[in-house]
């Protein structure tokens, strides 16, 4: 019996050591945990269970035969993260640059299944060289393998990637379909083809990191949603993001116990610019509402025009989207609205109440938006929100122009609570603008043109900058102090709790790709 506890716990060790003590050590050279180290601190301690350490791979070509690793370059299973179940697989690089082989692909695919089975998110933590190359089509199929399961869990599970090293080649398109992409800066990259065919193909001169790193897919692409400065930054933060998250869209997101003894907040009441074209940060309006420090923003460097990202009020979750005046005056371009659109969209897959900040002058006039097509991507926002069912509340603080009122969570499409504050203006377009195109005749014969048109603009402004008029409508439900802001808004959503929204029958709806 000895002997065969000994040849088990043999395996083990193997398994263990993945693809060898140098390999660990260049690993750790590159400032880079293995993915057994990963695994182990990402997940709440011992609660780690591994599932299939003794897959190997089934190639014989190219001397494959001899260079068997057990587990097969990728870590599977399951644990937990502050006692909350997960699925995860960690691509361990010390074995054959975490290349992915069949075998590879169907440990992946297992506890992808079995996450969707059980309703848990599934975490895939990258690091690979990308497909096995020695395996050719076969390892091409487990990729598609892993995609198509990347596609049936959309909506039903949360799926985060975490890139923490290379993701190159078809790779990129299973985080590319999860909810949530994270990267590390300067260990981690992205990109379809490397600098090597792009200098061949379009005679670029780029390297990894331009081309793909953390910072040109936070800041420049949209691709990834967090970066971070390390892998036990990057863990923390993956441990953040899910604490706001259920486990899956059967579930709505823990209330966490809060004591609620602020809820009237003076400081709203200072935030707005007695000019109205002055810029403001709408972190300030969101910081003065939610539970404290509990806003974690995504896509944080990407179209800044807008903030995404989850916050608690009174312990709920929530998801926020707001205009932010600090940048391009809180206009919609094409950035941000996908940026918005997606966002909304994760958070009515799962339950997660929205909130959304309007400040915004409108849509970014030009060439360059027009012909990249802002008709079709401002589309995407308008009907995300459309269709979004969770509790949706809108807080007009200031400017809410033309079809950007429309878009921005206005009662019109579906919001259930719409408060403004008095220095709400909702119109068509500001004041100058719109007494130039309507007064356009008697500003031109008057004497003193520029006196006819303050007078004319000031006619405007009295009769529309203000939220009066969508009050009397019913367009806003209530103006509202904005030191009375954080209360309306716990007592409303507490009060949309139990919403049920019943929606036609179809297969999909056809949303502006
Ligand atoms: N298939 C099989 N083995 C691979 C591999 C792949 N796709 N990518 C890397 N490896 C192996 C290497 O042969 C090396 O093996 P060794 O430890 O026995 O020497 C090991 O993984 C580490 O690779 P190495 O090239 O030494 O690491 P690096 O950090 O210098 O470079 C990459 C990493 C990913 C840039 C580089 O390995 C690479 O370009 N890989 C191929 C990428 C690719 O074209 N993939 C297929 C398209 S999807």
């Amino acid at each position: 019996m000895d002997s065969k506890i000994d040849i088990l716990n043999d395996k083990i060790a193997k398994a263990h050591l993945g693809g060898g003590e140098k390999r660990i050590a260049k690993q750790h050279e590159k400032k880079k945990l293995t993915a057994r180290e990963r695994v182990n601190y990402l997940l709440d301690e011992g609660s780690f269970e591994e599932i299939g350490m003794l897959v190997t791979h089934r190639t014989t070509d190219f001397g494959m035969d001899k260079e068997i690793y057990n587990g097969d370059g990728v870590i599977t299973g399951y644990g937990t993260i502050n006692e909350r179940l997960v699925y995860i697989f960690a691509q361990d690089f010390t074995v054959f640059g975490g290349a992915l082989s069949e075998t590879h692909a169907e440990k992946i695919c297992k506890v992808m299944d079995m996450a969707v089975k059980m309703g848990a998110p599934m975490i895939g933590l990258n690091d690979s060289g990308g497909a096995r190359i020695q395996e050719g089509v076969r390892s091409l199929g487990g990729y598609a393998d892993i995609f198509f399961r990347n596609v049936q869990a959309s909506g039903v599970i949360p799926q985060i990637s975490a890139i923490m090293g290379p993701c190159a080649g078809g790779a990129v398109y299973s985080p590319a379909m999860t909810d949530f992409t994270m990267m590390v800066e300067d260990t981690s990259y992205m990109f379809v083809t490397g600098p090597n065919v792009v200098k061949t193909v379009t005679n670029e001169t780029v390297t990894s990191e331009e081309l793909g790193g953390a910072s040109t897919h936070s800041t420049k692409s949209g691709v990834a949603h967090i970066t971070s400065s390390n892998d036990i930054e990057c863990l923390e933060d993956l441990k953040r993001l899910l604490s706001y998250l259920p486990q899956s869209n059967k579930e709505v997101t823990l209330k966490l116990p809060y004591q609620l003894n602020d809820e009237v907040r003076e400081k709203l009441a200072t935030i707005i610019p007695d000019n109205p074209n002055k810029p403001y940060d709408m972190h300030e309006v969101i910081s003065g509402i939610i539970d404290e420090d509990s806003f974690y923003e995504i896509h944080k460097n990407f179209a800044e025009n807008i903030l995404v990202g989850f916050a608690r009020i009174g312990g709920r979750s929530i998801g926020i989207v707001a205009n932010q005046p600090l940048y391009l005056a809180g206009v919609l371009d094409v950035n941000s609205s996908i940026k918005a659109a997606r966002f909304t969209r994760f958070c009515d897959a799962f339950n997660i109440p929205l909130l959304v900040l309007v400040d915004v002058p409108g849509f970014l006039p030009g060439t360059d938006q027009e012909w990249n097509g802002i008709i079709v991507h401002g589309a995407k926002l308008l009907y995300a929100l459309s269709e979004a069912t969770v509790p949706r509340i809108t807080v007009i603080t200031r400017k809410a122009y033309g079809g950007a009122y429309d878009v921005m969570n206005s009662k019109h499409i579906g919001a259930d609570m719409n408060f403004a504050w008095p220095s709400a203006e909702i119109a068509v377009m500001g004041a100058k603008g719109a007494s130039e195109i309507i007064f356009k005749k008697e500003i031109s014969e008057a004497e003193d043109s520029a006196a006819k048109l303050l007078e004319k603009e000031t006619e405007y402004a009295t009769l529309f900058a203000n939220p009066y008029t969508a009050a009397q409508r019913g367009f806003v439900d209530e103006v509202i102090l904005p030191q009375d802001t954080r209360r309306k808004l716990i007592k409303a959503f507490s009060m949309l709790e139990n919403k049920v929204s019943v929606t036609p029958n179809r297969k999909h709806g056809n949303i502006p790709l």
